[in-house]
């Protein structure tokens, strides 16, 4: 798929592509002709206000073959949606939690496709209000057939775990396999094409949109580096077919039908694009002394809140690189956090917890609840010797990150019957060292 990707010279830039089969679809040096070339229409697909700020302001020109209007009425879909918005009527818990493995359904028993496997695991905030995040997973086992989805309510970075994801959006096609990311934003109508038993983790945020952190002091290059996110290059089809539009709206779905596919965007332009990103491009800053800095060096993404500083989510990744760091406990530290930490295990081990995190499992650490290392962990980092080493390899670990609180759906909690109720024996076992007589060799490395 790679020719059908090109890269992002840098966020907030403009892009444009058309489809090879119509050279000069896209207007030149106006957006909005009195008749577009090929006879299309001419569609604005706005992301942000229209008068945000320069520096966020997003938004794109499709030209397509109808308009998306052209549709019949939404209704509700029938029977239970796996999606859950209420946070008002789940459990709180300030416990640690963490699930096993979500189980993908058999399809011998029963097709799933992407948007029947969606579950929201937790969240907090108002898709009405335009606040907030959600957690989902998707396990599924079947393509979409002749139906698209899009959210009304904010952006998708999808996370995939197990099996590869082909999505088809308006402004062309994304592959998206396990160690991969993709981010679809609101509004854009996408389909996804499974290849097989289909998990993945799914970071929802209902205002603003994902950018690249700042620097500050790292420079101009490093972490996730802009020329390595690639957006789709225009592709259509022209086909005349019954067609569903599946609308995620205030947290519930809705359905449209039409008699033909909405991928039908001949060419485009501007910076409100889908986009995909390999997490092996990430370039790792790290101490190359002593101690820790903190995990925001490994910040992929993040949507800022209105808070300066703080990120309604962050995606944040643990992937292979070298420890060096002298004198150092070198595992995560113990600690508790004003944020909300939900982590995922795409594949290897966790350095923290090798023994007790799996991929495809996740685990919630809410607003102040203390975590860190399990107790092997913490033994053998306390007594081994220190030398440079290369960790985290075949292991890619993610968090989502936010600062609002989060709580659990009941299909998380009980449902699902994956919560893993011995959670917290992984650190039962850490024993007192304390000596009041052993003195320090000395207190300063
Ligand atoms: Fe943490």
């Amino acid at each position: 798929m790679k020719d059908e990707l090109k890269y992002l010279t840098g966020f907030g830039c403009e892009f444009s592509s058309e489809d090879q089969r119509c050279p000069g679809a896209l207007p030149v040096g106006q957006n909005s002709p009195q008749k577009c070339p090929y006879g299309l229409y001419a569609e604005q697909l706005s992301g942000s206000a229209f008068t945000a700020p320069r520096s966020s302001n997003e938004r794109s020109w499709l030209y397509r073959i109808r308009p998306s209007v052209v549709h019949e009425r939404f209704v509700p879909v029938e029977g239970a949606s796996g999606l859950d918005y209420d946070w008002n009527y789940a459990r709180s818990t300030p416990n640690q939690l963490k699930w096993k493995v979500f189980d993908v359904p058999s399809r011998r028993a029963k097709e799933v496709d992407f948007v029947d496997g969606l579950r929201t695991i937790c969240g907090a905030g108002d898709c009405r209000m335009r606040q907030g995040v959600a957690i989902h997973v998707y396990l599924c086992n079947a393509s979409m057939v002749d139906r698209a989805l899009y959210n009304a309510d904010g952006d998708f970075l999808i996370v995939p775990q197990l099996g590869s994801l082909l999505i088809t959006t308006e402004f062309g096609k994304i592959r998206c396999d396990p160690n991969e990311i993709c981010v679809i934003q609101q509004g854009i109508r996408f389909h996804v094409t499974v290849f097989g038993p289909s998990r993945g983790y799914i970071l929802e945020v209902f205002d603003g949109h994902f950018r690249l952190p700042e620097l500050g002091p790292i420079g101009a290059n490093g972490l996730a580096n802009p020329r390595d996110f690639q957006t789709p290059v225009a592709w259509y089809e022209d086909r005349e077919t019954g067609y569903k539009i599946v609308s995620k709206f205030q947290g519930k779905l809705f359905v449209a039908e039409q008699r033909h596919s909405p991928f039908d965007v001949v060419a485009w332009h501007g910076n409100y694009v889908p986009y995909k990103y390999n997490l092996d491009r990430f370039m790792v800053v790290n101490s190359v002394s002593f101690d820790h800095c903190d995990p925001s060096i490994f910040t992929v993404l993040t949507c800022p809140s209105l808070k300066p500083g703080t990120a309604a989510a962050d995606f944040v990744i643990f992937p292979p690189r070298w420890s060096v760091q002298q004198h150092t406990f070198r595992p995560p530290y113990y600690h508790r956090n004003c944020m909300s930490e939900f982590m995922g295990l795409v594949k290897g081990r966790y350095e923290a917890k090798e023994e007790s995190f799996h991929p495809g499992e996740a685990s919630l650490h809410s607003i102040m609840t203390p975590h860190g290392p399990d107790a092997l962990c913490f033994e053998t980092a306390s007594n081994c010797k220190l030398e440079p080493e290369h960790i985290a390899e075949g292991t890619m670990a993610f968090m989502f990150e936010t600062c609002y609180s989060l709580v659990a759906t009941e299909w998380a909690t009980t449902v699902s019957n994956k919560l893993d109720h011995d959670y917290n024996k992984c650190w039962e076992p850490l024993e007192k060292h304390f000596d009041p007589n052993a003195k320090p060799a000395t207190s300063d490395p």
